[in-house]
């Protein structure tokens, strides 16, 4: 009965870490399941390259053409920003063109955490 207990609480675990606290490997392969079919570190693609992404301002890749919303949204990509707009890039910037969210909190964090370790 006990390590049933134990068992229990270890998988609780990783639900109760803070969001900010992403975790760069794990955020590495949801990047290349969830945003690789879009995004490359090095070159455009369906979305702009996203080495540097973390601190710039959004629109900012000279190349690539974003959506009027999204261009003239004046943020900054930070983590408290970033973390909305994988959330809901329809709900933070409307007419914006990323038709993709992920729901789960801690996803977003790794997939943060990673994006940052991309200069
Ligand atoms: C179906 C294609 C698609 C997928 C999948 C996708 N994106 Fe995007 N992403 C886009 C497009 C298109 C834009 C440009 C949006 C605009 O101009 O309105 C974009 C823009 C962005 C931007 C803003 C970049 C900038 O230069 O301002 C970030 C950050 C971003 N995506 C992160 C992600 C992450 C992280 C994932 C994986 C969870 C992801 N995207 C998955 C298509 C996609």
């Amino acid at each position: 009965m006990r390590h049933k207990l134990a068992l229990f609480i270890f998988l609780l675990l990783p639900a109760a870490s803070h969001a900010d606290d992403g975790n760069a490997e794990a955020g590495a392969s949801a990047f290349k399941s969830r945003c690789m079919a879009c995004h490359a570190m090095d070159k455009n693609k369906i979305g702009p390259h996203l080495s540097g992404v973390y601190g710039r301002k959004a629109g900012a890749v000279e190349d690539y053409k974003y959506s009027d919303a999204l261009a003239a949204s004046g943020i900054v990509w930070d983590d408290k920003k970033l973390d909305e707009w994988l959330a809901g890039p329809q709900k933070m910037v409307p007419g914006q063109k990323m038709n993709i969210s992920v729901p789960d909190a801690k996803t977003r964090a790794d997939i943060i955490a990673h994006l940052k370790t991309q200069k």
